[in-house]
Order: structure tokens, then sequence, then C-alpha cells
């Protein structure tokens, strides 16, 4: 089948990727001509594990190619996949233009019947909106579904190729099975596709993304009454976890969530609901324990430091929101950082794999370490932002020879009080007791 995918991100790459290697013809569109520029010179713009080799093998294979020309990219396909942004607005509200800016690049450009398969999160209402927009645009006919995305950063290969379940938001039939058939090599293990109304599959997009959130703020919150009691989350969350009722995922205490899906989306639920004159204040307390959650960790450092900060020389392990991306967009390491460079510290970070975001974001005012331990030469503190695992068990004796001052402040809860205080660190981590 030939396949358009606009919007050529972190969502649309992998799906556009994953459905070529399954042999469909797929052309990749984006309005960004430097990142479709890239692409074409084999260089990918972002890292994704596993991601580098499938593309280069479907572009070989003439299945998979980029363009900014949607037009061309639209005229002979049957099916044309959204895949834009949808960042928070102003409000907190889902900034949709880019999904609409597409539909009426789509829409002047169709020549004849298309399904639009829309996988851009987006407010409940948004596929009517998209087919009343179509309307207007042209007269071919077309079919609008949805089909939101659980992919995560990191592991998005995998998620797409094995996903848990796929759901889709579709009331006809026929094209019901067109896209069962597109999914099948992907759900051969009996994982289900779930076929429903268009309304309940936009709103369970946003209620997965709800309730991981909710999980992370709940630990979060139990994380400072363990503070508070003298009890250890990590001790905590065993108990939790073995409850088959509640199960072990997403029960991790930190630094809080970031990304750029978990926030947006929390405050666009929030936005569903105001709209329509309901209150939320589970999710606006999601929101505000995550949010609190952060700043409560940078405060902890800068009280820590007090006036002394402007002289300190601050290393930071991690610093994308997640480990197995470069993805800074969201993530708590953008708020550590900025807070010490607006209080006069030396910044100075690794990560494994974000060097050019990191320059992107902060040209010269950070130092970018190639090393994790050369990131520690006569640093006065630690912060781990991202739970890499190259920092999980690292030798503690060579930390301590090379930092000035043996002080970790840990956002991932990574080590063991006991082992850190044994090699005289001072450590401080989320829900248990600081040594
Ligand atoms: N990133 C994730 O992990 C993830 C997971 C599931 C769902 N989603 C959702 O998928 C959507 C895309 O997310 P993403 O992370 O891929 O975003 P992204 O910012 O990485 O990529 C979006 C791309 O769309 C392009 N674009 C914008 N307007 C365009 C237009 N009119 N025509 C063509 N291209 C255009 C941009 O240049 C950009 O390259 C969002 O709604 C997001 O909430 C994201």
């Amino acid at each position: 089948m030939k396949i358009a995918v606009i919007g050529t991100g972190h969502v649309g790459l992998v799906v556009g990727t994953g459905l070529a290697e399954t042999g469909h013809y797929v052309t990749c569109v984006d309005t960004n001509g430097a990142l479709i520029e890239s692409l074409n010179a084999n260089n990918l713009p972002f890292y994704e594990p596993g991601l580098e080799e499938l593309v280069a093998r479907n572009v070989e294979e003439e299945r998979l190619r980029f363009t900014t020309d949607l037009a061309s990219a639209v005229s002979d396909v049957l099916l044309v996949f959204i895949c834009v942004g949808t960042p928070a607005s102003n409000t907190g509200e889902a900034d949709t233009s880019a999904v609409f800016a597409a539909i009426q690049s789509v829409g002047k450009a169709m020549t004849g019947y298309r399904i639009i398969v829309n996988k851009s999160t987006c407010p409940v209402g948004t596929t009517e909106a998209i087919r009343f927009t179509l309307k207007s645009l042209t007269e071919h006919p077309f079919d609008v579904v949805v089909n939101p995305e659980f992919l995560r950063q990191g592991a998005a290969v995998d998620d797409f190729m094995r996903p848990d379940r796929i759901i889709l938001g579709c009331e006809d039939v026929r094209v019901a099975e067109i896209i069962r058939e597109l999914y099948a090599p992907f759900l051969r293990t009996g994982k289900p596709l779930l076929s429903m109304s268009v309304r309940s599959a936009e709103m369970a997009k946003y209620a997965v993304n709800a309730m991981l959130a909710t999980r992370i703020s709940f630990m979060n919150e139990f994380a400072q009454l363990c503070e508070a009691y003298g009890a250890d989350i990590a001790e905590v969350r065993e108990g939790l976890a073995a409850d088959s009722r509640i199960g072990p995922s997403y029960l991790f205490p930190g630094v809080g969530y970031g990304g750029s899906c978990l926030p947006k989306d929390v405050q666009a639920c929030a936005h569903l609901a105001a709209n329509r004159d309901l209150p939320s204040p589970l999710l606006q307390a999601v929101h505000t324990v995550n949010e609190s959650q952060q700043t409560n960790f940078v405060k902890r450092i800068l009280d820590f430091y007090g006036k002394d900060i402007a002289n300190k020389r601050i290393a930071i392990w991690g610093a994308s929101f997640k480990p197995k991306t470069d993805d800074l967009r969201g993530g708590p390491a953008l708020r550590v950082i900025d807070a010490l460079l607006n209080a006069g510290a030396a910044v100075v970070v690794h990560d494994p794999v974000a060097d050019k975001t990191l320059h992107q974001h902060y040209g010269d005012r950070v130092s970018i370490a190639q090393k994790s331990y050369a990131a520690l030469e006569g640093a006065d503190g630690l912060v781990i932002c991202t739970e890499w695992n190259e920092f999980r068990r690292p030798d503690y004796e060579r930390m301590a020879k090379l930092m000035r001052d043996r002080v970790i402040f840990d956002g991932r809860n990574l080590y063991t009080t006991k082992v850190l205080s044994q090699h005289g660190f001072r450590y401080f981590s989320i829900g248990r007791p600081a040594v």
C-alpha cells in the first residue's frame, strides 16, 4: 500500500519507518526543510535506539522516502497519517494548529478518495472538526479515523512494532478492516485492535497518559510523606508493586515526570473538563504535585549551598527527560540547570547522547563533559536527573577522589543510602532518609 505520513518527528519517523518495514511504500513529509535534508543525507534528527538501522534499510529498499512536498506525497496514496505536534498553548489547552495546517494542505492536495488517520494527540471532538474542515476543502470523498499512538521515546521502535494494543476510533467497518489489515503484522502475538467510537479513542489516549502521570504523582506525594515520617519509599513501593491489583509499572518516585507528552496531556485533560464546566480536582492535583516535586528538588539543592552557590561547580548526570533519548523537552534537568545558572553556579553536564540538544539549548552557558567521570572533576556536588543505566553502579571511590565535595542529589533514587555513606558521601534522594 502507498502511505503518506505528515510530520516526521519522534512519532512520524517511527510510524513511517515501521510501516515501510512491513512492505508498504511510505513517504514522510515535514515542513522543516532542515530535518528532511538531514534525513535525506542519512542523518537521523534525534536519537532513538534501533531506528537508524531500520530507516537506512527501508530507504535502501526504496520503501521509505522523505520530502517537504506534501502535495506530491499525498497524490497517489490511500492512507494519510497525521503525526504533527500538539503542544500545550499558553493556557494549557492543546494547540492543534499544526494538525489543521496539515489538514488544509492535505485537503487542497487530494486527487481522489483518502483515509486520513490522525495519530496526533488531540482533544475530544477534533476528528469531527477535521472532517468538517476537509469537507470545505475538497470535492473528493474521504474518511477520517483516529488512531492514537502509545510509543515511548527510548523504546519507540519496539513499542510501535510490538504494541500492547492498537486503538482505532472509526465508525465505518470497511475502513476499520483496512486499518486492521495494515496493523496485522504487528499484532501476531494476539494483542488486540480495539475499535471504538472516535470520541472514545480520543479520550482513551488522554486517559492513559493521565493515569500514568497520576501514578507518578501519587508516588511522589507518598515520597514526601515517607521523608516526613522516616519511612523509605523504595520499601513502600515494593509493598505496593507486589499487590496484583496495583502492579509494578510507573511506581518509581523521582524528580517528576517530563517530556513532551505527560505534562501537556494532563493539562489538556483538565481543559477538556473546564470546557464542559466540570471540575477536575484529581488532574489539577497530579499537575500540582509534579510541579512541586520539581521545585522542591531544586530548592533542596539551592538551600544546601545557600549564598555559596555562586562559587560552586555542580555536575549533572543526565539531561534528557528519560533514558535512551536525547530529547530535553519538559525534562526536570532543564529546571535544575536553569536554577543553578541563575544562581551563578558553574554547571557541567554529562548525558550519554544529548550533547547536541544540550548545546542547541544552552550554547556555551553549560560545559558538556563527554564522559561521566570527567564531569565530576573538581565538582562541589553531583545532581542526577536521568536514570541512564550507566549511572546505576558507578565507581564510588573514583567519584570520591574526583569531586571537591562529596555531595549527591539523586532525583532518581539510583543508589543505596548505606553504600553511599560508607564512601563518605552526603546523599539526598527522594522519599528516603538523607545521609
Ligand atoms: N513523542 C512521543 O513520545 C509521543 C508518543 C505518543 C503520541 N505523541 C503525540 O504525537 C504527536 C507528535 O509528537 P512528536 O513527539 O512526534 O512531535 P515532534 O515535535 O517530534 O514532531 C512533529 C513534527 O511535525 C512537523 N510539522 C508540524 N507542522 C507540520 C505540517 N503542517 N506539515 C508537516 N509537518 C509538520 C514538525 O516540523 C515536526 O518535525 C503529538 O500529538 C504527541 O502528543 C507523542
